[in-house]
């Protein structure tokens, strides 16, 4: 009689630990995927922090150049490829200096040297802002920032550009 009660805690005692073990590793292999889902995205690199390669060295001028670009983007788990745009010179110390041509006010593009009355200098079309040669924005005009400027580095006579940030 004792042997048999003693069975059927025994049975009772391997049923709940079956069950736990069971329950237990099913909730780990549901869960499992959900943190890395929410933390993997915090260990990937940021695409848009790469380098691209835009020109070779030799080819920028005083003059600004509009130069387009790819860089690979991540939205969490989605991947994506935009094009960049930037207006690359030597300033007047000879260094390099790659513009973004977003305008600072509400974002329109800006282009260069297409005013007759300011040849010398960024124009955003949509509410007439100006942007000297270094793209700084013109007091009086919508603008009141300047231009961001990209992260660049030069390596073995090529340009290569980062992201662009505000000065
Ligand atoms: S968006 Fe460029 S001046 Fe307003």
């Amino acid at each position: 009689m004792s042997e048999k009660k003693n069975n059927q805690v025994s049975r009772r005692t391997f049923l709940n630990y079956t069950l736990t073990g069971v329950g237990g590793f099913m909730g780990a292999a549901m869960v499992a995927p959900m943190v890395g889902m929410a933390v993997d995205p915090l260990l990937q690199a940021d695409g848009e922090g790469d380098f691209v390669y835009v020109m070779d060295e030799d080819e920028i001028t005083e003059e600004p150049q509009r130069k387009t670009f790819t860089i690979d983007q991540e939205d969490g788990w989605y991947e994506s490829q935009a094009e960049r745009v930037a207006w690359i010179f030597r300033d007047g110390n000879g260094d390099i200096l790659a513009l973004s041509p977003i305008c600072t006010h509400l974002g329109c593009i800006v282009d260069w040297g297409v005013q007759d009355d300011h040849p010398d200098q960024f124009y955003c079309p949509c509410h007439d802002g100006r942007y000297d040669k270094d793209g700084v924005n013109i007091p009086g005009t919508p603008p009141t920032e300047p231009l961001h400027v990209y992260e660049q580095r030069v390596d073995d006579g090529r340009l290569y550009l980062g992201r662009a940030n505000p000065r």
